[in-house]
């Protein structure tokens, strides 16, 4: 594990270790996958000023994210079937980032339940909502996180329909998984991986199965999951969300400038400028690129947080000068839990804290707050 030196490198390690269909399905964007591919590429064409013999003494990348304080502004974004990415994934994320001191975000379709990673860790961490048909229970999810302590709600509006991924398909991928002898044989190659999962009850989706109504074993998950996103979810359903959940509520999921106003308008506390990690609309633009246009609509009346191509500290210095109050990453650590579990995770955070440490001295800074436009050498966003 400790001769991975960048995020590249726990995404070799993830790939020898983590059976083809869960790897693929982490390494995925829509269709062509040329948005998921501008969210990295358009990074690179962001260039940072050097400046020298400045004071690189007492720097501190510490911050807040809607109000909670953070060792980095760097959280982990929510992802599902993270538990199939190494047993007992989210737990162990979870746990990877309460010691690294940043904030967690479990997503509905998480394998570990909110009650479990809650029981696991100290630290209150964040929960993802998917807006389902069974209005019922999405109701009493929100009591669930409540209930589990969760600090913030974090609300997905770009996943009414799925944006569909070849790999998936031919992978056979479903949800909840199947295991056929392809897959099998798929996992068979990967003996660490299954010796663990042999170790683990959690492999089913934690928040759904036994919760949602005639949920009880795998085939009728399959089935209710095909139906229950809701293509009729509207900005009068952020509303009463926002009042039954009564607590921080950020919204995810946002490219547009007409639709980071509206976002505005609902008086949450922030959003996260998002394309989903080009897993939904192919042919969008990169989120970076979106990043500084929306800051300038809405930034002053909301916090403006973004995610989709972070690969490094560099990147999240980029996000950060743009305009980005917060990121969070996806990818960069499912490929540190794939490699290495927990301490893969921790490794992830580290590497993009050295990274974005060393950067910001080298761009002459010594505070985190003083990451503004004022680093940046060239962009064409
Ligand atoms: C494997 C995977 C699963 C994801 N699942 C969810 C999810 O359940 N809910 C959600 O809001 N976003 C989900 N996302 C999107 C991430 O929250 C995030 O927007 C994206 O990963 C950011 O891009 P990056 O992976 O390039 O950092 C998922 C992303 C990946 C890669």
């Amino acid at each position: 594990m400790t001769q991975a030196l960048d995020i590249a490198d726990l995404k070799k390690k993830a790939r020898r270790r983590v059976p083809k269909m869960f790897f693929d399905y982490a390494d995925s964007g829509s269709y062509t996958q040329g948005t998921y591919r501008a969210n990295e590429a358009d990074f690179q064409k962001i260039k940072l000023r050097q400046r020298v013999l400045v004071d690189m003494t007492n720097r501190s990348l510490e911050t807040t994210m809607v109000g909670r304080a953070v060792s980095m502004p760097v959280a982990l974004a929510p992802t599902g079937l993270t538990g199939m990415q190494h047993a007992d994934g989210e737990i162990l994320a979870a746990q990877a980032a309460e010691e690294a001191g940043v904030p967690f975000t479990l997503s509905t379709m998480s394998i570990c339940s909110i009650e479990d990673v809650a029981a696991h860790t100290k630290t209150p961490f964040w929960f993802q909502l998917y807006v389902m048909k069974d209005r019922d229970f999405v109701g009493n999810l929100i009591d669930r996180a409540k209930a589990a302590g969760c600090s913030a709600l974090v609300l997905t509006l770009d996943l009414q329909i799925l944006g569909q991924r070849h790999n998936d398909i031919r992978n056979g991928l479903s949800t909840p998984p199947k295991f056929t002898p392809k897959h099998i044989l798929q996992m068979a190659t990967r003996p660490f991986w299954c010796l663990d999962m042999l170790k683990t009850q959690r492999r089913t989706f934690g928040n759904i199965v036994g919760h949602a109504k005639n949920v009880s074993d795998l085939s009728s998950l399959s089935t209710w999951t095909a139906e229950q996103f809701d293509p009729q979810l509207s900005w009068k359903d952020v509303a009463w969300i926002k009042e039954r959940w009564g607590g921080k509520l950020i919204l995810k999921g946002v490219l547009d400038v007409e639709d980071a106003k509206m976002a505005a308008e609902t008086g949450a506390d922030a959003l996260i400028v998002s394309n989903h990690g080009g897993r939904q609309l192919d042919g969008a633009p990169s989120s970076i690129s979106m990043l500084p246009k929306i800051v300038d609509a809405v930034g002053d009346r909301i916090e403006v947080h973004m995610d989709g191509g972070i690969r490094s500290g560099q990147d999240v210095l980029k996000a950060l000068a743009l305009g980005a109050k917060g990121t969070f990453i996806g990818r960069p650590f499912l490929y540190g839990l794939g490699a290495g579990g927990r301490d893969g995770v921790k490794l992830a955070l580290d590497i993009i804290r050295k990274e974005l440490d060393t950067t910001l001295a080298l761009c002459g800074k010594r505070v985190i707050a003083d990451a503004t436009s004022e680093i940046i050498a060239e962009s064409p966003f």
